[in-house]
């Protein structure tokens, strides 16, 4: 219904009660309907002409579905995890491709445990539900393909160029823009779905991050001196999400090695690894094609890392 509401408003100006009978409603109905929109942040003008729709909030359930026509897509103000209810989604037999998104999360989660600050009017917190036909060996692969289609959506959306530290952080410079974090059930020889989990900082001021992060972290806002409107960009990355994730399937690991590499932020770096409690120190020398990190120590020795923190040493 706000669907079709919206179309004819953004069509508009709609006198009342022509726009009261195309919908079936009465014409209290009808302004009730426009009040919520109204306090979900859409402007409506009333004028004797009729009703016009003059702005729509930069993130809504209605603008990601128009903008993602045939998906099911979840929005909420308030997630405790988008990730969680992707799960949710996926346990009740929810197609590839499904999406999650939310305003704000009130239990973010990053990887390695960590929190994901997740304010509300600011970021993009969205999770893709996938059902790729590839064994748990090469979910690894996933995470890459992920990472890397976020960051070309940016790029195409915005310009700006971000590099990718592996596995799964977004970087413009040394500061953090956003991360990936991928959940997955398998069987012992299957992956019986994905959750892809994405967190782009978009129009956050510095202000918006806890103090503690404010050196280490940045937003395409801080970056490009404007805001980004956040539905445009969520439709963009998922779309990219199932380009990329799709070409991984089809084409196997080179193709999103080879674009990995090009935007590599460490690759043929001096850097500190962090894995299991260990550190290593060397150059990180490449990605191989089960998207593990090669290592290559001082002594000569090369180290394979499925999972691990990389930290840039050389300037
Ligand atoms: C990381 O860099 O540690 C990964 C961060 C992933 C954050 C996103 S926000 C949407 C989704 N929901 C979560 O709880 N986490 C991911």
């Amino acid at each position: 219904m706000s669907q079709e509401l919206l179309k004819a408003l953004k069509a508009g100006p709609v006198r009342g009660p022509e726009l009261a009978r195309a919908l079936g409603l009465s014409r209290a109905g009808l302004w009730k309907r426009i009040q919520a929109l109204r306090r979900r942040g859409y402007r409506i003008e009333a004028s004797r002409a009729g009703y016009r729709l003059l702005q729509a909030p930069e993130l809504s359930a209605e603008e990601l579905q128009a903008l993602l026509p045939q998906r099911l897509i979840l929005y909420k103000e308030l997630a405790g995890s988008t990730n969680d209810l992707a799960h949710q989604l996926a346990q009740k037999g929810a197609p590839g491709g499904s999406l999650v998104v939310a305003d704000a999360q009130s239990h973010g989660r990053g990887r390695m445990g960590r929190a994901w600050v997740s304010p509300p009017g600011v970021n993009l917190y969205m999770s893709m539900l996938l059902r790729p036909a590839l064994s748990p060996q090469e979910a690894q692969l996933l995470t890459l393909a992920v990472a890397l289609a976020t960051a070309q959506a940016i790029k195409g959306h915005t310009g700006l160029q971000v590099a990718l530290r592996w596995p799964n952080d977004l970087l413009v410079g040394r500061k953090k823009l956003g991360g990936v974090l991928l959940e997955m059930r398998t069987e012992p020889d299957r992956l019986l779905y994905v959750v892809a989990g994405i967190g782009v900082n978009v129009n956050a001021r510095k202000t918006d991050f806890p103090p503690s992060l404010r050196p280490l972290a940045t937003s395409l806002r801080l970056e490009l001196g404007r805001q980004v409107p956040r539905a445009a960009l969520a439709a963009r990355i998922a779309k990219e999400v199932e380009a990329w994730t799709g070409l991984l399937q089809h084409k196997g690991p080179q193709p999103v090695l080879k674009a990995c590499r090009a935007l590599s932020a460490v690759l043929g770096q001096r850097v500190l690894v962090r894995s299991q409690g260990r550190v290593f120190e060397g150059i990180a020398e490449d990605i191989d094609p089960l998207g593990r990190l090669l290592l290559r120590e001082s002594s000569g020795r090369l180290l394979r890392f499925f999972s691990a923190d990389v930290q840039r040493l050389s300037a």
